[in-house]
């Protein structure tokens, strides 16, 4: 496999998934322009790679942010080959204790930034031919009692990921990857305390059928998998799990 020059934008890229997507992409000679919120954790990553990776330290949700992402991909790498929209908020609890305006910031994140990046990286990706990849969760496609908000948010990005894989084709692929539960800061950043964690862990982990949680580099291998055209160039609109059987 090889993206040996492209260039790609991974949201949310310093930590977990993201961080697992980048390292892959790198290693598979992409240029990576890199997103989030926390400054310091980016420019470790470009002082790992110096010449293959770019900062872009902003909210995703920010207006304007779409457009400077674009701006420094172009800027910095000369084009804009791909987008992964990987950045995420989760916030988990029954219906009855969460904050409906928690459902509005999952939506923010989880929906409205990707469609707005995808929409303004869009003239560029229709010149490179390029391609989207879209970070979602089996969330998306199963039941999910005590995270129905995030579930509902994932959902709408999966129909977002068809939707646009028909409307854009054949000039730009648009898929997804729907991870199973993978060890990442998210399970501590959700909202649950220590005991909540450790029984939705356990749960989860009883309920996939390879029997442990998934590491961020073996999504990486995925999303580059779908990025690369040479291996890839005929797969669109495509939800693909990844996630040790859990939607088996
Ligand atoms: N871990 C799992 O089990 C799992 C399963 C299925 C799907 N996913 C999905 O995988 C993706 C990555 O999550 P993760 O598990 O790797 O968790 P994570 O380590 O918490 O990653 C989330 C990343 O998104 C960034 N981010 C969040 N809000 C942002 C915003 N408003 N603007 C810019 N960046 C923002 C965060 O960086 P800053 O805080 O610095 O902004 C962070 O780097 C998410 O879409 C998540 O829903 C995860």
């Amino acid at each position: 496999m090889t993206l040996d020059g492209r260039s790609v934008v991974v949201t949310g890229a310093a930590t977990g998934i993201g961080l697992g997507i980048t390292e892959c992409l790198v290693k598979s000679g992409a240029n990576v322009t890199v997103v989030g919120r926390r400054e310091q954790p980016l420019r470790a990553l470009a002082d790992r790679y110096p010449f293959a990776v770019a900062v872009v330290a902003a909210d995703v949700c920010a207006p304007g942010t779409a457009d400077r992402i674009v701006t420094a991909a172009t800027e910095t790498f000369g084009g804009l080959d791909a987008v992964v929209n990987n950045a995420g908020l989760a916030r988990f609890g029954p219906i009855d204790t969460l904050d409906p305006g928690h459902l509005d910031e999952m939506f923010a994140v989880n929906v409205r930034a990707p469609a707005d990046l995808i929409r303004c990286a869009l003239p560029l990706l229709r010149a490179s031919r390029g391609s989207v990849v879209n970070v979602s969760s089996v969330g998306g496609v199963l039941s999910m009692p005590g995270r129905a908000y995030y579930g509902a948010t994932k959902a709408a990005l999966n129909s977002l990921t068809r939707s646009l894989a028909r409307e854009l084709a054949p000039d730009v692929r648009v898929n997804a990857i729907l991870p199973g539960p993978v060890d990442t800061p998210m399970w501590t950043d959700a909202g649950l305390d220590d005991a909540g964690i450790e029984r939705l862990r356990t749960n989860l982990t009883a309920a996939t059928p390879m029997g442990r949680f998934g590491d961020p580099a073996e999504i990486g291998q995925w999303v580059c998998t779908l990025l690369d055209p040479a291996v890839s160039g005929w797969v669109t609109g495509a939800l693909i799990p990844v996630d040790g059987g859990r939607t088996a």
